[in-house]
């Protein structure tokens, strides 16, 4: 048997020092975490867009950490050796208390790392859980667990005081001990100063090219909706393969070559 290659931290720590692009994809089951990690996907994100592309629902709210669990359990069953990321869905992590407990049955059902929604206000969850051996990705911009607050799926960081807060956020975060950023629907120029600002790995979703790695959601990519709305950041790389193993390795293809996302997949301030 071909021996597996483990992505780590310090993996990607050393993708971003020597400037090689980072691949994640979100993964919600096993066999599709055998096939995307054989393709070369580094990070398996279980996503708690799992709500909206798996279960139907027109938001993430729904999701309970019960559902993370499970799901994330079934992705570690058949992983490669990528890391796997996880994330706290809705209200897991109201208090530190919360996302503690909540973290930690994550990584007992397979995370290596947790992923977190939300701003400088997160610092002292970020601080209890890095503490206590669990590394956490925090994921700023667009959030889509406030998408109540926001009024919709929109861009975030457009106005110079919202591009100041959120520069200042992310250093915030990295030095509460965040191990990696995720930034979503942010304008590209925004989004590349953040991932110079910071030394952690910074991956972006209709965040331009200039981030340290792209995620994107499994079933956009494969040209598969529920509802016929694809986000103007998403590219289908079905398009022109025979199967979904070849779809996925031409992704991971287009991220490493930085083909992938083009200026028509970003946003501008
Ligand atoms: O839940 C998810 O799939 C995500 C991606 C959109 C980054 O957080």
């Amino acid at each position: 048997m071909p021996e597996v290659t483990l992505t780590t931290l310090t993996t990607l720590n050393g993708l971003k020092a020597a400037g090689e692009k980072i691949t994640m994809l979100t993964c919600y089951d096993a066999t599709f975490a055998k096939v995307a990690s054989e393709a070369g996907v580094e990070v398996l994100l279980v996503g708690d867009s799992l709500g909206m592309v798996l279960q139907g629902h027109d938001s993430t709210l729904p999701v309970s950490n019960d559902d993370m669990a499970y799901h994330t359990a079934c992705v570690k069953r058949g992983n490669q050796g990528a890391l796997i990321l996880a994330d706290l869905p809705f209200m897991a992590h109201a208090t530190p208390e919360l996302a503690f407990s909540n973290a930690a049955q994550l990584m007992r059902a397979g995370a290596h790392m947790v992923k977190i929604e939300g701003a400088a206000w997160l610092a002292d969850t970020i601080r209890l859980l890095a503490d206590r051996g669990v590394p956490v990705c925090a994921h700023m911009g667009l959030t889509p667990q406030t998408v109540n607050v926001l009024g919709g799926y929109k861009v975030q960081g457009r106005s110079e005081a919202q591009a100041r807060q959120m520069r200042a956020d992310a250093i915030a975060l990295e030095q509460a001990g965040a191990a990696m950023l995720l930034l979503e629907c942010v304008p590209s120029e925004l989004a590349a100063e953040i991932t110079q600002a910071v030394a952690i790995p910074v991956i972006g979703i209709g965040a331009g090219a200039a981030t340290d790695g792209q995620v994107l959601v499994l079933h956009d990519m494969l040209g598969l909706s529920l509802t016929g709305r694809v986000p103007k950041f998403v590219k289908n790389f079905m398009d022109g393969q025979p199967n979904i193993h070849s779809a996925l390795a031409a992704y991971v293809q287009a991220v490493k070559a930085v083909s992938f996302p083009a200026d028509e997949h970003g946003f501008n301030a």
